[in-house]
């Protein structure tokens, strides 16, 4: 048995997205997850359509201070949200009042209860005006998003040091929607998929840089500028009037599992370049952290005789293998040199057997890696809440609470949630 322990204040919390767990929104997605193609595939994949539309989620839009005080009576002391575009900006160029207030409420009700928010501008969604003209496909997409994050930004920016501009970009989302074609718009063609990262890579630089500025204008920050560590290790610490923003992108990563003669003729560097780096060093040097999102690694053919098939749960068959974590940090930190943050790292475990171990050994890597020398600034598990998990509906089950969605949506807290819990209250484990 060895104790391991984090760093004096090492950030730990859960993550969430808006369209994941608010309900009712009416964006990009909820108008797919309604379309009669969707429900006609559904219907000859023998799925129960309801099953796959977002609806009323968790009905977070109304229950986020009851699922910050789960937060924190768990010692979360960080939680990652995202804000729903389709919301704040629902006619272009039309800013909802009412949306931002909601959001300004949020942010502060997290800081309320002694968490820091770490805010994502954008994760998958879209609105229908901004999707039915190109979505990031349109040229003017990276100036139109810059508006949105503008508004958002001004009118968060006194209770925000945390933002991330984009979710899983280039890693996941691209791929999704216009190689394989599973999530909106659908659209297969590679052409366009080249053209999404490259807005993707124009849209998050000028997104920087105008964050950058209008925490320069901010007369508070301009006071305070000298004595501003880039980010206070005690979130607590921090007062209301001396933040500086810190801006990160996620990416999610997976080590490319690999038999030699791929390696030999670069094949597995290939696939890690389009995976795990195109985006981060897309953008190097703007941003100031880097959010990895881990869940598990990639196969190339022939790889079981290198590794042997991992156990997984069922429902989403991502083979578990925590060691991937250190390799990624180690890689990161190589190439990068920015502080980390664990963004996302979970398991659709709906027995909860699996989910104290997963949580924990994947722990271990990344304490591993911080011995080795990475500037890991903290971890949150994936998710607080079991949610609307994209494609695949409501069936996987990542929550650290347990939603019964047949009972109006009631919040059960899992054993594994008390067991990171005790985890985060002694600042590491003994493992
Ligand atoms: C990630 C997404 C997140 C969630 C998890 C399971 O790729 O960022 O929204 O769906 O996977």
């Amino acid at each position: 048995m060895e104790k391991l322990e984090f760093p004096k204040g090492f950030l730990w919390g859960s993550a969430t997205s808006s369209h994941q767990i608010e309900g009712n929104n009416h964006n990009d997605w909820s108008e797919w997850e309604k379309s009669s193609e969707r429900i006609e595939q559904l219907k000859k994949d023998g799925g129960s359509p309801s099953d796959f539309i977002s609806g009323r989620a968790c009905d977070s839009y109304n229950r986020f201070e009851e699922d910050f005080d789960i937060a924190k009576s768990l010692n979360h002391n960080i939680h990652r949200i995202s804000i729903e575009w389709s919301r704040i900006e629902s006619e272009e160029g039309k800013f909802n009042n009412e949306a931002i207030q909601h959001y300004k409420t949020v942010v502060k009700a997290i800081r309320d209860r002694g968490m820091e928010p770490m805010v994502t501008l954008w994760h998958f969604t879209n609105p229908i005006w901004f999707a039915s003209d190109g979505g990031f496909l349109n040229k003017k997409a990276p100036l139109r998003f810059v508006r949105f994050v503008r508004f958002v930004v001004e009118n968060l920016k006194d209770d925000v040091s945390l933002w991330i501009t984009f979710n899983e970009a280039v890693s996941v989302y691209g791929p999704m929607a216009y190689i394989s074609g599973t999530w909106p718009p659908q659209k297969r063609n590679f052409l366009s998929y080249l053209r999404f990262r490259k807005n993707i890579i124009r849209a998050h630089t000028l997104a920087y840089n105008e964050i950058k500025n209008i925490y320069h204008k901010s007369p508070a920050s301009e006071m305070n500028s000298d004595n501003v560590s880039p980010i206070s290790p005690t979130p607590m610490s921090m007062s209301h009037n001396i933040r500086e923003a810190q801006i990160g992108v996620v990416e999610n990563n997976s080590p490319i599992i690999s038999p030699w003669y791929w390696r030999l003729i670069g094949l597995s560097g290939l696939v890690s370049y389009y995976r795990n780096h195109f985006l981060l060093s897309g953008v190097f040097p703007y941003y100031d952290f880097i959010g990895l999102n881990y869940y598990c690694f990639k196969r190339l053919p022939g790889s079981y005789s290198i590794l042997p098939r991992q156990d997984s749960v069922k429902i989403m068959d991502w083979e578990i293998y925590p060691k991937g974590i250190y390799d990624r940090l180690l890689d990161l930190k190589r190439k990068y040199n920015k502080p980390i943050y664990i963004t996302e790292n979970g398991i659709a475990d709906a027995t909860d057997e699996k989910r104290t171990r997963f949580i924990k050994d994947h722990l271990y890597w990344v304490w591993r890696a911080i011995q080795d020398g990475v500037n890991v600034r903290g971890y949150m598990y994936w998710s607080l809440l079991d949610n609307f998990e994209w494609h695949r509906g409501y069936g996987p089950r990542f929550g650290l609470v347990e939603i019964d969605y047949k009972n109006n949506q009631t919040r059960k807290i899992r054993t594994s949630a008390y067991e990171y819990a005790r985890i985060i209250s002694n600042n590491g484990f003994e493992f």
